[in-house]
């Protein structure tokens, strides 16, 4: 595992859009794994800004999101593919047939799941995974005691991330979805690199245990310390505990 400590959001944004930027050199129609949160906000506006100077070009690229939420309508903002849409995809020249996520509205779960891994698996894998991480160390939505070999499914979420994800459903807990399709962590662990950013202090602890701890299902994110190209980037106060 490689780990970068920078002085602050935009400098780790700069980092990991220099590594998109190579990769789209090298193979423009690269496949991008996306994450939503506040975690990677900061790249999606570097990359929006480099696209807006003509610097970079993602009309053949392809991107697969990490998660979603069950039962959140269409065209509900907080519905994860609105948010990818609104954050990222809409800012820049990918096309838009391109940008594919869990289907968190299927009739069928476990076979809407299913395609979701054939179709990653269609595009050749994913070549970079931007990805966040929650304070108890979960990535995408594979909450503690998630299988390290999981694959796409759906999960419950933790009390603790309804609280923390209520700030963007009105303070209001009961609007917070109650379940998620998440790629799983074997899923993850199948793209070629690895990106995972974190900033403050609320996100020591997990930066710790992932970085410097044994590697179990408690602390999803540690399982990062097997894969052959993880980058983690943080800022001196997600460094904190290390
Ligand atoms: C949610 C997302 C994760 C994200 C986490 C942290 O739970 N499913 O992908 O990493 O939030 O979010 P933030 O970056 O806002 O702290």
């Amino acid at each position: 595992m490689e780990l970068i400590i920078a002085p602050d959001s935009r400098a780790i944004a700069t980092i990991v859009a220099d590594a998109i930027a190579a990769l789209l050199d090298r193979k423009p129609d690269a496949v991008l794994g996306v994450a939503t949160g506040s975690s990677p906000l900061a790249i999606y506006d570097e990359l929006a800004t480099r696209h807006a100077a003509g610097e970079i070009s993602l009309a053949r690229a392809r991107a697969f999101m990490l998660d979603e939420y069950v039962g959140l309508a269409a065209e509900h903002p907080q519905r994860y593919r609105n948010v990818i849409e609104t954050e990222f995809a809409g800012r820049v020249d990918i096309d838009p047939a391109n940008v594919k996520g869990p289907d968190g509205l299927a009739a069928d779960i476990p076979a809407a799941c299913a395609a979701y891994e054939q179709a990653i698996v269609d595009a050749g894998g994913v070549d970079l995974q931007i990805l966040g991480i929650g304070t108890d160390g979960h990535i995408a939505f594979n909450e503690p005691g998630s299988s390290l070999a999981s694959r796409t499914r759906i999960k419950t979420l933790t009390v603790q991330t309804r609280q923390d994800n209520a700030r963007f459903f009105d303070d209001d807990l009961e609007q917070v979805p109650t379940h998620c399709l998440t790629q799983g962590l074997a899923t993850i662990m199948s793209a070629r690199h690895l990106v995972l950013v974190a900033t403050g202090l609320a996100k020591a602890e997990a930066v710790h245990h992932m970085v410097e701890g044994s590697v179990s299902a408690m602390w999803p994110a540690t399982i990062l310390q097997h894969h052959p190209h993880a980058t983690v980037l943080v800022d001196e106060a997600a460094a904190s505990r290390l």
